[in-house]
């Protein structure tokens, strides 16, 4: 419970969760560590097949909170049952976390969007397969749950007033989450936006509907790795959309993200 210990471990219950997706990574470096715990020690857990990747919990401190982060993440695209992806965040909730904060790695849909943008998560659109589907627990949550306010508004407004006292351009929106892995055609970019979404990506929202089921507030960002334009790539005749672009444009970004998300943490 918020406040309380960790089971049997005498230690003080995380407040928030952190998901450190793209362009957080860098945060579990700002975390003072009291332990971590490997994907691989913790039997039937999810671990990621993208190279790279490593799996682990991180319990510490941060902006003056007890945190857990989950250092990478698993995807519906690598196979996984949408329940083992979203086990790590289910798992965080039950230890007793207020808060869950998400981040990702986005197209940009929005025209007005750039590359290296910042976009609090103002609401999404679910294209991946609802994680709630199957008997419910009620010990978790109910069977059908409201997701009137899935981003919490008055963490997205903490989140601006500190992105501006820092100097960073803290954009709003939309998130589509849609299975991937293939990026999206121009057709498919020009009927998300019409949709109402301002970026997409391939993960969080799942994470976003459990935590919300078992009564946790989320916060989210997306980081702008790409900007989708809907044209047709022959007419450009332009580079293709690369994986090892998205992952550059993220780490160019990650230092603002990285602080923003710290001083939202010690002030919320
Ligand atoms: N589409 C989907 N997912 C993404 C993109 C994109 O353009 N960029 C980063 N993740």
């Amino acid at each position: 419970m918020p406040g309380g210990t960790v089971e049997g471990g005498g230690l003080p219950a995380p407040e928030v969760g952190i998901v450190l997706g793209s362009g957080l990574g860098a945060l579990a470096a700002a975390i003072e560590v009291v332990g971590t715990l490997d994907y691989s020690e913790i039997p039937d857990f999810p671990r990621s097949t993208v190279a790279g990747h490593r799996g682990r919990f991180i319990y510490g401190r941060l902006g003056g909170k007890y945190v857990i982060a989950m250092e990478g993440r698993v995807h519906y695209y690598e196979g996984y049952s949408i329940q083992d992806v979203v086990l790590p965040v289910r798992a965080m909730c039950c230890l007793g976390i207020g808060t869950l904060i998400v981040s990702n790695a986005a197209g940009g849909l929005c025209p007005l969007f750039e590359v290296g943008d910042i976009m609090a998560i103002e609401d999404h659109i679910n294209l991946i397969p609802n994680p709630l589907v199957g008997a419910n627990d009620p010990e978790l949550g109910v069977r059908f749950p409201d997701m009137g306010e899935p981003y919490d508004r008055k963490l997205i407004s903490l989140a601006h007033a500190v992105a501006l006292a820092q100097g960073t351009n803290l954009r709003q929106g939309v998130y589509v989450g849609s299975t991937g892995p293939s990026y999206e055609t121009p057709a498919e970019v020009r009927y998300f936006r019409g949709i109402g979404g301002d970026a997409i990506g391939m993960s969080t929202t799942p994470e976003v509907i459990v935590a919300r089921h078992q009564g946790v507030r989320v916060l989210g960002f997306s980081l702008i790795t790409n900007t989708l334009t809907g044209e047709p790539a022959q007419l450009f005749g332009g580079p293709k959309l690369t994986h090892a672009e998205v992952i550059e444009a993220g780490d160019r970004a990650m230092p603002r993200l990285c602080a923003l998300v710290r001083e939202v943490v010690e002030k919320m």
